[in-house]
């Protein structure tokens, strides 16, 4: 990939080099970091070299001219950290990146639209389903709406709009994706404000990965972190029932509205945080979100989990030894290593893989996966 912002746009940190370059550099580095556990080769799951980002932020800028003319751009956050009007983005998807100049030119004709826009989120699915976020710093009313609804027809996607305490959704707040995992179409609603997966052709390659590496089983899962069921519902296909839980009331909500979309039915998601999961588990605390469920009844042998940046609390890592199988998928190297330290005391690394989730950044998504000793 070549950008024109390559060393001044301060979102690719690792743009001296080419592709294959910064995936070497990112599998060295991790390699010294994690020889005390594992000596292997990692698999390595490769990212498209652009246009791989189904969803992306960027703040609006705005500058005037001689004659006191606005015109708009998108901007990212420089190096020095200073704003950077971008005309272009060489990383999001190619949906997102013919979207942008055309939704900027409409929005810039118009007053009410571009008065007080601050930023603008993009989420897009690989079925050219398009949901845009427009934040401002100023009230939205009746004439911004059907502003809005102008712009949303002429360009045939989803907008909302943002500004402090409100929230106007004009058509629909999400996006319809089809993942197709083995052969297989999983269908899958994208809320906007719950967390879905930024690199589409990775997180194929993610799920798949996991289910190569597990045998059918008339056993149960159990899911921390579990998100809109990205990886659940493919996964639940190998077990007998599945638990999940997860902490935002938005992402259980698409979990839910997921699982009826496929028609899958073996699956109990539960708003929960990991820790009060393991109160729940350690009879500590009785929960109503879990009166219609009897956790004696579940037989697990394998427990999942993808936690934020943050990893593993202490007493979910107490928790999670108890399985026989640990799935890890973690986006934070670092605490990736700390939990390893205490997850290696009675468990096995068998698998290892890197996925360039987030290419020419220093960042990198791994795989774990761990059977008890
Ligand atoms: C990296 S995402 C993974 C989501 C999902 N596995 C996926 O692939 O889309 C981490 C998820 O953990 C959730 N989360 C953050 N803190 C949590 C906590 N303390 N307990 C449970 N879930 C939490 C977030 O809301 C987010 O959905």
């Amino acid at each position: 990939m070549n950008c024109k912002y390559f060393g001044k746009c301060g979102s690719c940190s690792l743009y001296e080099m080419t592709y294959e370059q910064q995936l070497s550099y990112k599998i060295n580095r991790e390699k010294e970091r994690f020889k005390e556990f594992y000596i292997n080769d990692f698999e390595i799951i490769k990212s498209e070299d652009s246009r791989f980002r189904n969803r992306a932020e960027f703040r609006i800028w705005k500058e005037y001219d001689k004659e006191n003319i606005p015109t708009l751009s998108y901007a990212m956050t420089s190096f020095e950290k200073k704003v950077l009007p971008i005309s272009l983005c060489e990383i999001v998807s190619e949906n997102i990146h013919l979207l942008m100049p055309k939704l900027l030119k409409l929005i810039e004709k118009s007053e009410i639209l571009s008065f007080k826009l601050f930023a603008c989120e993009f989420l897009a699915s690989t079925t050219n389903d398009i949901l845009v976020t427009l934040i401002y710093h100023k009230k939205l009313d009746e004439k911004w709406m059907q502003e809005a609804k102008k712009l949303e027809e002429e360009l045939k996607v989803k907008i909302i709009g943002r500004s402090r305490g409100q929230k106007i959704i004009l058509s629909s707040d999400y996006i319809n994706e089809t993942l197709t995992i083995n052969n297989k179409q999983f269908f899958f609603e994208y809320k906007e404000g719950g967390f879905t997966q930024p690199n589409t052709k990775v997180n194929i390659q993610m799920i798949q990965w996991v289910l190569q590496h597990l045998e059918k089983s008339n056993k149960d899962l159990c899911e921390l972190y579990c998100g809109g069921g990205n990886f659940t519902i493919p996964l639940s296909t190998k077990f007998r029932k599945t638990l999940a839980t997860e902490i935002s009331k938005t992402s259980i909500k698409s979990a839910l509205r997921n699982c009826e979309l496929n028609n899958i039915d073996n699956i109990d998601f539960i708003r929960m945080s990991a820790e009060e999961f393991v109160e729940a588990c350690a009879n500590k605390r009785e929960f109503n979100r879990l009166k219609d469920i009897d956790l004696k009844e579940f037989n697990f042998s394998t427990i999942f989990v993808d936690p934020p940046r943050a990893g593993l609390d202490e007493t979910t890592t107490k928790l999670v030894k108890n399985y026989d199988k640990i799935i890890y998928i973690s986006c934070n190297p670092e605490t990736l290593h700390r939990d390893l330290k205490e997850l290696t005391k009675t468990h096995k690394i068998d698998n290892f893989a890197l996925f360039d989730q987030f290419a020419y950044t220093n960042h990198c998504e791994s795989g774990v996966i761990l059977n008890k000793i």
